[in-house]
């Protein structure tokens, strides 16, 4: 129980089709191991889902419906959160979206779209919860990033990875300017992660979606990872508790990376 008393406010909580992504397996993870979690997502219904599966297996959980690039809606729902447990602890930036293209292929909207959404996703639920976190003179933010945002990882993904560069920045950024305030900062950069996000992904890029062979496609992949396979959401999960954690206490500043080894290699 390594985050007993600790609340933790998880973003993109929920999961695209009812499966367990990065934000979902961390929010579970967490109550797992003691925290009370805020499980906030834009799809209220996905948040419930992970909301009820924590409180099924005898943790603490309160699913809130609210948008990370919207300042108001993240200020409510970090408001509700203090209102049901009374603080938190631990502000974890899970939502991030995706988009396949290098710089021809990549249309002003779609720039926008990424910069929009990944840039904000860490910024504003900062800024929301940052008050709460310098009164108490104690804090801890989690900012998912990714492999992709240290180097390109044999297709084109521009926005992204370039949102995801600028996270690695803004999280080190953070933790020096807020470090004299008790408040710690990291970030996660996974792989190659299975998650429905990264399926959806895969299938709008097919030229014949209905014939994808996953079991294909794992292998494949699998073979540019070190460690031989393709990473779970539990994984990312398990990096963001020890960061959560006090054993993490003199950590600020810095990344880990969940990647099975895939950037020794390439
Ligand atoms: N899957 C991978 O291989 C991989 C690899 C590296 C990094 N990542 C990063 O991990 C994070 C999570 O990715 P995932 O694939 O596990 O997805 P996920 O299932 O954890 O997240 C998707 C959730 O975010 C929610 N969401 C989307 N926009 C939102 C918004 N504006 N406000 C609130 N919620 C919103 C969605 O409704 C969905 O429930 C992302 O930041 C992604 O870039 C994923």
């Amino acid at each position: 129980m390594r985050l007993n008393n600790k609340i933790a406010f998880v973003t993109g909580a929920g999961s695209l089709d009812g499966g367990v992504g990065n934000g979902k397996a961390t929010a579970i993870s967490f109550a797992r191991e003691g925290a009370s979690i805020c499980v906030v997502d834009i799809d209220e219904r996905a948040a419930k889902e992970t909301e009820k599966r924590i409180l099924n297996a005898g943790g603490t959980a309160f699913a809130i419906q609210g948008d990370v690039t919207d300042l108001e809606s993240m200020e409510n729902a970090l408001k509700r959160c203090i209102n049901r447990f009374g603080k938190i602890d631990v502000l974890h930036n899970n939502v991030g979206i995706l988009k396949a293209g290098g710089v021809s292929e990549t249309t002003v909207q779609d720039w926008d779209q990424l910069v929009h959404t990944n840039m904000k996703a860490v910024f504003l639920p900062t800024k929301a919860v940052l008050p709460h976190f310098i009164e108490r003179r104690s804090g801890c933010v989690i900012n998912v990033s990714s492999i992709a945002g240290l180097r390109y990882l044999g297709a084109p993904y521009i926005a992204y990875n370039a949102t995801k560069g600028s996270i690695i920045s803004f999280t080190r950024n953070l933790a020096a300017e807020q470090a004299p305030n008790g408040i710690r900062a990291n970030a996660i950069l996974p792989g190659f992660i299975d998650t429905p996000m990264a399926r959806k992904s895969i299938t709008e890029n097919s030229a014949n979606p209905e014939k994808i062979d996953w079991p294909q496609i794992d292998r494949q992949r699998a073979k540019r990872i070190p460690l031989g396979r393709v990473g779970t959401p539990w994984d990312v999960a398990n990096a963001a508790i020890f960061l959560a954690s006090d054993d993490a206490s003199y950590i600020t500043g810095t990344e880990i990376v969940v990647d099975g080894g895939v950037t020794c290699t390439v």
